[in-house]
């Protein structure tokens, strides 16, 4: 395969250090990548993360002309694509490199040089570490969303605060966002686009009065808007909102419904009516339920499911994670003709594997999914301690809603809306209601099974004050369990956590996050409770409590990875870059996005770009899957695998657009693990199927290829998918 894709090759200094002194496995092909940022960024931009969004040039002060440096900003490694703090912010570890700085005598009284960080009005500051005259040095880590990066000479090295000359300075990438100047807000005030009705009312299951225009559309608190933003609405597309009909039936919650070896189940998509806070509205659930029946299995059982569609679209089931027979992918145009309205399709789906899985349209997931097509199942492993002990388990869908003034915000009925970053809700979801609510004694340690199964967005969630551990994710256990601050997850992935609740009293279930507004350039905390864990009676007693205590090792997890990975190429075979394409955009539109590519952030959180976001469709927007090799792109890749194959994948997410947004990649069929991203080597392995890459970063995955046939490669962003970023490869026999 290719032999380009050589990341970090040449310039390496140091490394052997360098790996010892962040205690990484010296595996010599993870510490290759490892490189600090060099002083002479590469300007293809070839380096494991975009040197732009993680490397800052350090630029001398006048007493020191000839020096020079780089400070790189580097995930710490860690569970998640992102090392997140429970409010949001993102965690880096600095790594500084130095050159030609003089001995610090030389300035005066100085023994040393100190690094700080520090915000922008120059408090807090923070201490780094030493900072050599000369080389490549791994220092505290900077969790703030905007800072200055300062060296101090010093008289000693344990200074608290900078006391010295300045010697060397950068600002953290995010300082290049800048507030919108007047000649935005000069287009954004005059430049009026299309009046949003010129298309008709949607026919396509009769939409009722709110459809037949786009309506109000909610507006998050606190961003600022430019007035001819405000009259953005999709130009190409029918506006649409499922219709009544006879057969609707009032939604009812899930049920948990067992299956043994060979049983069989008949599932149907119907329309629904449910109430979500003071409203009704309508909406899709499988057998009336939302979520659908929560599927209980053992591991290795094969199920037989007759789906019939009784909804407005042709539509099909897809297993997600699940690595089955191939026929049974659900893929329309791919592994099955689409399932008609009124039609039925008959599948029969086999669990090779322990965990949490869910099941979900594969059809214009945008508007199925969204509106309440999901379900989970749990594959039961033979093994009762597989996840260690706890006192309950809690099986958490987590979705949102886009609720204007009249209920749902329309759908788009040619096409999707929201090209450009998804349909972010504003009604936050756990099991398709709006207020979790759980009861538990003090000390009790409960197993969540989380899934986000929202279009878009990525949670970050904490249960403040309650200790939190991760132990398995998409398709099995972490080699071993880890404590985490807060659960970082995507659309489409899964992730087991054990929480113990230690007192009496209420606590939340938060989503914290930084949002962004665009056009006055500044971070916008956000927190959305999302449902409440009451803690009350006698204290939990037993091996739970106890054994929460500390972190257990999966042992057979562990010896399954390291087979797996014995056969791991060196350097990755295979690349995809992550990018975009845009035209006949509204000039307000583009202009904004201009100015707003000065920096992109590694994670968009929160649907902050609403007007320019929702009137974006598959016209003015493509999403891009690209094989640098071949320059092949989306559906025109055509990778070929055998059965056995253990293949070194590297998704790049190129920095380089008008628009960039991390993308949830999930490959169908088959399990990888996630050996590095952004250069930075995992040190604790799991199996998943759906990985998140965050802007400017690369994820270098072990893809092992068990399970013939045609398969998927998408992003999981609703929206994304419908506007192109997919691709089918082949396992042979
Ligand atoms: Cu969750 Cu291609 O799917
Ligand atoms: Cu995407």
């Amino acid at each position: 395969m290719s032999e380009r894709a050589r990341p970090g090759a040449p310039g390496i200094v140091a490394l052997p250090v360098l790996a010892a002194a962040l205690a990484w496995p010296l595996d010599p092909g993870a510490a290759r990548q490892a490189a600090p940022c060099p002083l002479d960024p590469d300007p293809v931009g070839r380096a494991a993360a975009d040197p732009d969004l993680y490397c800052m040039a350090l630029l001398p002060t006048p007493r020191v002309l000839d020096a020079r440096g780089s400070a790189e900003l580097r995930r710490p490694p860690g569970p998640f694509s992102l090392d997140v703090t429970p409010d949001g912010r993102i965690r880096y570890r600095v790594v500084v490199t130095t050159e030609g700085l003089p001995d610090p005598s030389e300035l005066g009284a100085y023994t040393t040089y100190v690094a700080w960080a520090a915000s922008p009005v120059l408090t807090p500051v923070e201490r780094l570490g030493e900072v050599p005259s000369s080389g490549s040095r791994a220092l505290g880590d900077v969790a703030m969303n905007r800072f200055l990066l300062l060296v101090s000479a010093e008289a000693r090295a344990d200074v608290v605060e900078p006391t010295g000359p300045f010697v060397l300075r950068a600002q953290s990438p995010a300082s290049r966002m800048q507030p919108a100047d007047f000649l935005e807000f000069m287009l954004g005030a005059t430049g009026v686009p299309e009046p949003a009705d010129s298309v008709a009312a949607g026919g396509h299951g009769g939409a009722h009065a709110p459809g037949d225009r786009w309506g109000s559309i909610p507006m998050p608190a606190g961003i600022t808007m430019l007035p001819a933003m405000m009259e953005l609405r999709p130009r190409t597309t029918t506006p649409w909102l499922p219709g009544t009909r006879d057969d609707v039936v009032d939604a009812r919650p899930r049920e948990l419904i067992r299956l043994a070896e060979g049983d069989s189940l008949d599932l149907q998509a119907v329309v629904v009516r449910r109430r979500i806070g003071n409203r009704t509205l309508l909406g899709y659930g499988f057998n009336g339920q939302i979520p659908g029946p929560l599927l209980w299995v053992g591991e290795d059982a094969t199920v037989t499911v007759r789906f019939t569609n009784r909804i407005d679209w042709p539509t099909s089931i897809h297993w997600h994670g699940v690595r089955l027979d191939n026929r049974f992918d659900g893929v329309p145009g791919v592994t099955q003709d689409p399932v008609l309205p009124g039609e039925t399709f008959t599948y029969r789906v086999r669990f090779p594997d322990p965990g949490i899985y869910w099941y979900h349209p594969h059809h214009r997931e945008d508007v199925q999914q969204d509106l309440g097509l999901a379900g989970n199942m749990i594959v039961e492993s033979p093994d009762p301690e597989y996840y260690g002990p706890a006192h309950r388990e809690e099986i958490l869908m987590l979705d949102d809603l886009l609720l204007g003034e009249h209920g749902l915000v329309p759908y788009g009925l040619e096409r999707a809306t929201h090209a450009l970053m998804g349909r972010f809700g504003n009604t936050m979801l756990v099991n398709g209601e709006p207020e979790y609510a759980l009861e538990t004694r003090p000390g009790e340690v409960v197993r969540f099974f989380f899934t986000n199964v929202s279009n878009t967005r990525t949670f970050n969630l904490s249960f403040p004050g309650a200790r939190m551990k991760v132990v398995g994710t998409d398709v099995g256990n972490f080699e071993r369990e880890a404590w985490i601050e807060s659960l970082l997850i995507t659309p489409a992935e899964r992730y087991v956590v054990h929480v113990r609740f230690p007192e009496r009293g209420p606590v939340p279930l938060v989503n914290r996050v930084q949002g962004i507004d665009h056009i006055a350039a500044r971070f916008l905390p956000e927190v959305d409770t999302l449902g409440v864990v009451r803690v009350d009676g006698d204290p939990a007693t037993g091996e739970a409590g106890r054994a929460f205590a500390s972190l257990r090792v999966h042992q057979a997890a562990r010896d399954e990875i390291a087979r797996v990975r014995a056969r791991a190429p060196e350097p990755p075979e295979l690349e995809l870059e992550l990018d975009m394409e845009t035209r006949d955009l509204p000039l307000v539109v583009h202009r904004l996005m201009q100015v707003d590519s000065a920096y992109f952030h590694p994670l968009e959180a929160s649907g902050t770009m609403p007007m320019m976001n929702f009137m974006s469709t598959g016209e003015e927007v493509r999403w891009i899957l690209r094989d640098p090799d071949t320059g092949l792109e989306n559906e025109a890749i055509d990778w070929r695998f055998r059965v056995g194959d253990v293949v070194r994948l590297r998704l790049r997410n190129v920095r380089r657009t008008l628009h960039q947004m991390q993308h949830p990649i999930h490959i169908h069929g088959q399990r990888f693990l996630v050996l590095a991203v952004g250069g930075v080597p995992n040190d604790n392995l799991a199996w998943k199927d759906t990985v998140l890459v965050p802007v400017g970063s690369t994820v270098d995955l072990l893809l092992e290829l068990s399970n013939p046939g045609r398969w998927m490669l998408h992003c999981h962003i609703a929206e994304h998918l419908e506007v192109g970023m997919k691709l089918v490869f082949t396992v042979e026999e």
